[in-house]
């Protein structure tokens, strides 16, 4: 496992998978009964902009640096500039949040929420990132499988599942994860993030996804530049899997990031159809 998250915090694809699920968990806290978000690749939890990692890569630059420095940028960001500049005292921008410090912040006291992450090193750090908060427990364990083991049989749940990719398994072992999810909660809800190098690639995922799991499902695509290369990471997509209908608010996301942050991209929100 050589996947560091460090190199790629607040790249273009955090900020469409970060702001599609703040977006997404502010429709879920809304007064009701309690969620269960489960995080199968948690990270870390918070990156340091300042460090070698992220000033190698220079994705942080190109991406969340960029955004913070848009004056009128869409109000479908407002929240991750808000979360970010708070993180940051106001100051200069050194420090970005990852999926476990934005998922706390955004439940309730009856939510729960359980960070999955494989690397001990980086389950120390995010064990450290998330102490004393209420209703937290970290895992240090394979995602795909905690995921279905904690899922309740019943209630509301969320899962985000955010693979590295680095392994070519991590497509099928998201739909078998997905289906298996789904039998054991018929009601679960969840929020993938999947690179986009080729379209051969991401199409076949999207028709395994459609075949195994019964529900409705929306895929938003943000492409930043043509994909001439398929070695490159050209773009990503997220499919939601039976949530609300943010259709809207997804597509201002994409086109932003799309627009301002690619060249030559394109953006695309579209229903999946179950079979
Ligand atoms: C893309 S990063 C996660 C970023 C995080 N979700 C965020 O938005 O801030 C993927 C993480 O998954 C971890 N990982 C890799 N394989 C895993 C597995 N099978 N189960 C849990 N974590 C895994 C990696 O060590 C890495 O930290």
């Amino acid at each position: 496992m050589n996947y560091r998250h460090a190199f790629h915090a607040g790249n273009f694809a955090d900020l469409v998978k970060h702001a599609a699920l703040l977006r997404l968990l502010a429709e879920l806290t809304r007064p009701g009964p309690p969620l269960t978000v489960i995080d199968t690749h948690a990270g870390r939890g918070l990156y340091d902009l300042a460090g070698p990692e992220a000033r190698k890569s220079g994705e942080a630059e190109a991406g969340i640096l960029q955004l913070m420095r848009t004056k009128g940028a869409p109000a479908e960001f407002q929240s991750l500039i808000r979360t970010v500049a708070a993180l940051n005292e106001g100051g200069e921008v050194t420090r970005y949040p990852g999926s476990p410090w934005l998922i706390a912040q955004a439940l309730r006291a009856t939510d729960k929420y359980v960070a999955c992450e494989l690397r001990p090193d980086e389950h120390d750090a995010l064990r450290v990132v998330l102490r004393g908060r209420q209703n937290v427990r970290t895992l240090c364990a394979d995602g795909y499988a905690a995921a279905v083991a904690e899922c309740p049989p019943k209630g509301r749940v969320l899962v985000l599942i955010d693979p590295p990719f680095e392994k070519p398994d991590d497509y099928t072992r998201i739909v078998d994860t997905l289906a298996a999810l789904r039998r054991r909660n018929r009601d679960a809800q969840a929020l993938v993030w999947l690179p986009i190098k080729d379209l051969e690639t991401l199409d076949a995922c999207l028709r395994d996804l459609e075949d195994s799991v019964g529900a409705p499902m929306t895929a938003v695509e943000t492409r930043i530049r043509p994909l001439t290369d398929p070695m490159k990471m050209n773009g990503c997509a997220l499919v939601l899997i039976g949530c609300p209908d943010l259709d809207a608010g997804l597509g201002v996301i994409s086109s932003w990031v799309a627009q301002s942050l690619g060249v030559g991209g394109v953006a695309r929100v579209y229903p999946l159809s179950p079979q």
